[in-house]
């Protein structure tokens, strides 16, 4: 299921609409907006309002890979193709037919894909590598990108003529700090969300004063970045201490309305947000804090500390699941866990794993 679109201000409602409106209609869209917006939850949300709702949503990172696996995995390949291609793959243009591909940071495509691109959204038709047969194909396209996509177009980074087949209707999402308004709703629904991940959790809303300076925080991370907070606020109970960690290097008025362009591979200092795939920025933010500054955050990176909660967190999990499914029988659990009756116990009662309360 997508996540729910949150928000009330002028601008979300605008784009609630639009999206009300485009998604009966299937026509190409162009998201734009800085990181951490919702561009991802918007593509969602017109998939979820679409026709194709029951055919399948597949998204690909145009950043994430390099050309040659970029290829391949939009278009699939025949066995042979090339080295290590074992057997015939088919690409995402396959799986995505009738239902939504969603190209996320187009403006990362490397230009010789993009004509190949183009050539496809224009004719219908793509062939896998190494086969000489053309395929139909009916997809959906939404791309989205945090690039000035007309900056990279001036640079000659971005086709123009492919940039018109994309932004058949664009949405524009604002940064949160444009839409302050959207700020209490969101820390109400993700408060919620969280509260019910983490039941044993201690974290308390904010009161009136502290909602108000979180309204007034410019968050450059958007909402990825409040979402955080709530997370810490869930484990640490204190915004005070929250707040004096947020970076404060961020005057509004420093920030860009979208970040500018930035060549592949450029060797820059790392930000944390334009440099990871989503997987991972889900899969270390539940670690780490990903939305303090580099210095703070390679602080608290500690491989040893990651690898234990990890697991320690896998294996509550899996001895949750299993506890279950055998109806808190701990004899059976314990047999199929392959681990001794006395394990068990210990490591229920270190992960205060517990029957529900009837
Ligand atoms: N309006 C919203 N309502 C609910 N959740 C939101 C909203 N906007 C963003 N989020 C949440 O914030 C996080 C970041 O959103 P998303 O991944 O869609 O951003 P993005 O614009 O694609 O960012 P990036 O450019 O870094 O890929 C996600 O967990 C998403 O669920
Ligand atoms: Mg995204």
């Amino acid at each position: 299921m997508s996540t729910p679109l949150i928000g009330v201000s002028k601008s979300m409602l605008k784009i609630k609409e639009l999206i009300n409106h485009v998604a009966h209609t299937c026509l190409n869209v162009l998201i734009t907006g800085e990181t951490g917006v919702g561009k991802e939850v918007v593509a969602q949300n017109l998939y979820a309002e679409s026709t194709r709702s029951s055919k399948n949503f597949v998204k690909i990172n145009c950043a994430a890979l390099p050309e040659t696996l970029l290829e391949s995995e939009l278009y699939g390949y025949e066995k042979g193709a090339f080295t290590g291609a074992h057997r015939k793959r088919p690409g995402k243009f396959q799986t995505a037919d009738k239902g939504v591909l969603f190209l996320d940071e187009i403006g990362d495509m490397p230009l010789a894909l993009q004509s190949k691109m183009l050539h496809v959204l224009q004719s219908g038709e793509f062939s896998p590598l190494g086969s000489d047969q053309d395929f139909k194909t009916d997809v959906w396209v939404i791309a989205a990108t945090n690039h000035d996509l007309e900056k990279s177009m001036k640079r000659k980074q971005f086709r123009e003529d492919l940039f018109y087949r994309l932004n058949i209707i664009k949405i524009d999402i604002p940064p949160l700090r444009e839409r302050k308004e959207d700020i209490p709703p969101l820390i109400e629904y993700y408060f919620r969300i969280y509260k019910s991940e983490y039941p044993d959790s201690q974290g308390s809303k904010p009161d009136p004063d502290t909602l108000a300076k979180l309204c007034e925080y410019p968050w450059p991370g958007n909402v990825r970045q409040l979402q955080n907070c709530i997370k810490k606020q869930m484990v640490m109970n204190s915004w005070k201490k929250i707040f004096q960690e947020l970076p404060q290097d961020h005057p509004p008025e420093l920030i860009p309305e979208v970040p500018s362009s930035r060549p592949r591979n450029e060797a820059s200092e790392i930000n944390v947000h334009e440099e990871l795939s989503d997987e991972r920025v889900s899969i270390i933010s539940q670690f780490v804090d990903l939305s303090t500054s580099s210095e703070k955050l390679f602080e608290d990176i500690s491989l040893k500390k990651i690898k234990k909660l990890a697991s320690d967190r896998v294996e509550r999990e899996v001895i949750t699941f299993v506890l279950e499914k055998v109806g808190w029988n701990r004899s059976k659990a314990s047999k199929i866990l392959k681990i001794s009756y006395k394990t068990l116990l210990y490591k229920m009662n270190e992960f205060k794993v517990s029957p529900p309360v009837k």
